[in-house]
């Protein structure tokens, strides 16, 4: 019996429920996403979510707006044309069937769901043809870094994470929504005149003349959006503005980087790292950043993440630890996951925050810490998952 992997995209909770109701019964059949809105950028997440489960099929319900989400199907489709769909819809009217199956549709299941007609869609479901992989997204990919606590160096990784992506001749995007702290044009020696609040004003007529126009283009080739510098402009960005930016972002260039600060449950946080390939959590070796990632952690978990999508990056990582300090074994334990890297602490880092120049632009004098980052950014920029085994995970240092 193969196994069943759904993922159920509707904005009603009570359909979602009927949906894993119907799949208690049946046995190798779980759900590996949930999707609370059928948005255009739909897709996206299907993207993402198909590269860890590519046999997953994908159930939309459209009653919500059958028109905005038979659209949103059909840009699911054209993203993943092997994509198995079910459509579901209160009124299996032969417009809409019709207009879904057109879209790409491959069942269509009248609400409310009954068992039988549900457990039918599934079996045909899995009799249809397997794909091994939905192949090489053309999208960007989408890195939130979340320091789990305050000056972990979240933003230092951050931004030197895009600047060896654009060193490396990919088209990146910087985005710095920590509102508050506003480091990441500190670290880079920016005064952006336009910010996230322009964009947010521009988002229904952005293009990427536009956007290139207006945002701030660092040395190396990528460019920086973020907050106002003024404090009391209020935070004027929300988790759906995020998502439709990070629609055009991840359409036009190959990586967005993202400054989540500290702040897990901020919801304009939690839609970027619910949009992004991986979430860096970084941490240091105090236990009270352990504690927090703990909680950051289960915290994501209970938000619908997989272990995978979330990366621990232990930075100033050091294997002489004193009293006070977490061992690597002790920090995997705690966390119950492996560490995906460490990168050690170095004065050049200080060094380079003080010029303004991110550390791997000044590869002699960063040394090391420049080896050990640039393997990192490696790893996590490259197709290979993560290995399972904790032993087998590369720490730097
Ligand atoms: N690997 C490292 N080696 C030495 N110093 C480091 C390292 N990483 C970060 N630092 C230092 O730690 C300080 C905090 O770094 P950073 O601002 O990146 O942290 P953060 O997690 O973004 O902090 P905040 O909570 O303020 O946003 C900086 O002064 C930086 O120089
Ligand atoms: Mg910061």
């Amino acid at each position: 019996m193969p196994n069943t992997a759904l993922m159920i995209a509707s904005s009603d909770e009570h359909f979602r429920e009927m949906v894993r109701d119907n799949l208690v019964n049946l046995p190798n059949a779980k759900i590996v996403a949930e999707y609370q809105e059928v948005a255009a950028n739909l897709y996206i997440r299907v993207l993402q979510d198909l590269e860890r489960n590519p046999t997953a099929a994908l159930i939309v319900d459209i009653s919500g707006d059958p028109e905005g989400a038979i659209k949103s199907v059909e840009k699911v489709k054209q993203a993943a044309p092997d994509l198995f769909v079910i459509v579901s819809n209160f009124h299996a009217d032969g417009e809409t069937v019709i207009a879904a199956m057109r879209a790409g549709a491959n069942e269509f299941l009248l609400q409310p769901i009954k068992r039988t007609e549900f457990r039918d869609a599934v079996t045909r479901m899995e009799r249809a043809p397997r794909r091994g992989s939905v192949g090489e997204s053309k999208l960007g990919r989408l890195y939130t870094f979340i320091g789990a606590k305050g000056g972990v160096g979240a933003t230092t990784m951050a931004v030197n994470f895009a600047a060896v992506l654009a060193q490396r001749k990919h088209s990146t995007v910087m985005i710095d929504l920590d509102w508050v702290g506003n480091d990441v044009a500190m670290q880079l020696g920016a005064a952006p005149q336009y910010t996230l609040l322009e964009v947010a004003e521009n988002l229904e007529r952005m293009d990427q003349a536009l956007f290139e126009g207006f945002v701030t283009r660092d040395p190396l080739g990528f460019y920086l959006v973020g907050p106002p510098d003024a404090l009391e402009q209020p935070a004027n960005f929300s988790d759906h503005m995020l998502r439709e930016f990070a629609t055009f972002l991840v359409e036009k260039y190959e990586a967005v980087v993202i400054d989540g600060g500290r702040a897990v449950s901020n919801e304009v946080v939690l839609a970027a790292a619910q949009v992004s390939a991986a979430v860096f959590l970084v941490v240091d070796q105090e236990f009270p950043s352990i504690r927090n990632a703990q909680r950051y952690i289960t915290f994501l978990m209970r938000m619908g993440f997989n272990q995978d999508q979330v990366r621990v990056l232990v930075n100033r990582y050091t294997r002489k630890v004193t009293a006070h300090m977490a061992t690597l074994e002790q920090i995997q334990q705690t966390l119950n996951q492996p560490v995906f890297y460490g990168i050690p602490p170095s004065p050049a880092v200080i060094a380079s925050i003080n010029k303004a120049r991110p550390f791997v632009a000044n590869r002699e004098e960063a040394g090391d810490l420049d080896r050990v980052f640039r393997a990192f950014v490696d790893k996590a920029t490259g197709r290979k998952k993560t290995p399972a085994d904790p032993k087998a995970t590369a720490v730097g240092a």
